[in-house]
């Protein structure tokens, strides 16, 4: 019996080597005995039928179709970009963080200063699915934390989140009850409702999110939400920001034609926000420098500020 054998995880059909007395003798140019001569003639013949055969010419697909008559699937392309005007990644977490304990970094950053959140009232603006914001109320004891976010779908897995975690608390505990998130735009419709602001944080944060206010609101958008900022922190209250770099902009211009029409009306850069923020117009008195998280991807290696109001 022959004895072939099946690797069945690589499905590969092993064939045992023929010996080498039972190979086929070589046919000789010279042999032409008549038996011979009509098989290589029937042969020919039927070549012949294959060669004269018209070919059909090489064709996509899409050509058959239309060639069959079928209509192409002219389905507008789905972008995926049209989804993310605002930043509001839906894995942003898994992108950033990278190690496998699910740490961000900037919580190294945050933790050199954890007096700045301990019993305070936090504002965390962007705040995404909220798994940096349930991080510093947990892990800086914060008295409570209100994330916010423009996207809807986000907000709500932070909620899901958020509930998870309370069926799991133990009775009486501060944490997670003092994390809750809400869904709205942080630039008003409108600068006259700068008026009626009080102030109610003693924390805002506002991380990573500059870039996204820029390009869809403007100029006039990010330095309302920077003065919004101030009016609603307490005296002695600190505003932590975390802009992003104008080169990360340009990436970004091409995500609908509005934000590149934002992008080209763009004067005030990142490099001015802190003159501006410190400026009469806003008002902030002191600007520090918290840290640079050591990402290892250079592109969130961005400075963490400090903004105090007195
Ligand atoms: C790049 S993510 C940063 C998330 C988080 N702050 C962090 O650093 O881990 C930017 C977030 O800001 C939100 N965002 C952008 N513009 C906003 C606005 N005008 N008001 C509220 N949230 C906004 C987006 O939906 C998105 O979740």
């Amino acid at each position: 019996m022959a004895d072939f054998t099946m690797d069945v995880e690589n499905n590969n059909t092993q064939q045992p080597a023929i010996p080498p007395e039972k190979c086929p003798e070589k046919r000789k140019a010279t042999d032409t005995s008549d038996e011979k001569t009509v098989e290589i003639k029937r042969l020919k013949e039927d070549r012949s039928d294959v060669d004269s055969a018209p070919r059909p010419p090489p064709q996509s697909p899409k050509k058959r179709l239309q060639l069959e008559g079928k209509p192409p699937n002219n389905k507008p392309k789905h972008n995926k970009d049209l989804h993310f005007l605002y930043g509001n990644y839906k894995h942003y977490y898994g992108k950033r963080i990278l190690d496998k304990d699910f740490h961000d970094i900037r919580l190294d950053v945050l933790a050199t200063q954890p007096e700045l959140f301990r019993d305070k009232q936090l504002l965390d603006i962007g705040c995404n699915s909220g798994h940096l914001s349930i991080e510093i109320a947990k892990k800086f004891d914060a008295k409570s934390l209100i994330g916010l976010d423009i996207d809807r779908g986000l907000v709500k897995d932070a909620q899901t989140t958020i509930s998870s975690l309370k069926r799991l608390a133990a009775p009486g505990s501060r944490f997670p009850y003092n994390v809750k998130f809400v869904h709205g735009n942080y630039v008003l419709d409108d600068d006259v409702l700068l008026e009626i602001e009080r102030p109610q944080f003693d924390v805002i944060l506002c991380l990573s999110v500059t870039k996204w206010i820029h390009l869809n609101f403007c100029d006039a958008g990010l330095k309302q939400a920077f003065r919004r900022m101030f009016l609603q922190l307490r005296p002695g209250g600190k505003l932590i920001l975390e802009p992003q770099s104008f080169d990360g902009y340009k990436r970004r211009k091409k995500l609908s034609e509005s934000i590149r029409e934002n992008y080209n009306s763009i004067v005030f850069r990142p490099e001015q926000f802190p003159e501006y923020l410190l400026s009469p117009e806003v008002g902030f008195a002191s600007m520090e420098l918290m840290g640079i998280p050591e990402h290892c991807k250079t592109g969130f290696k961005r400075p963490i500020q400090i903004f105090t109001k007195v």
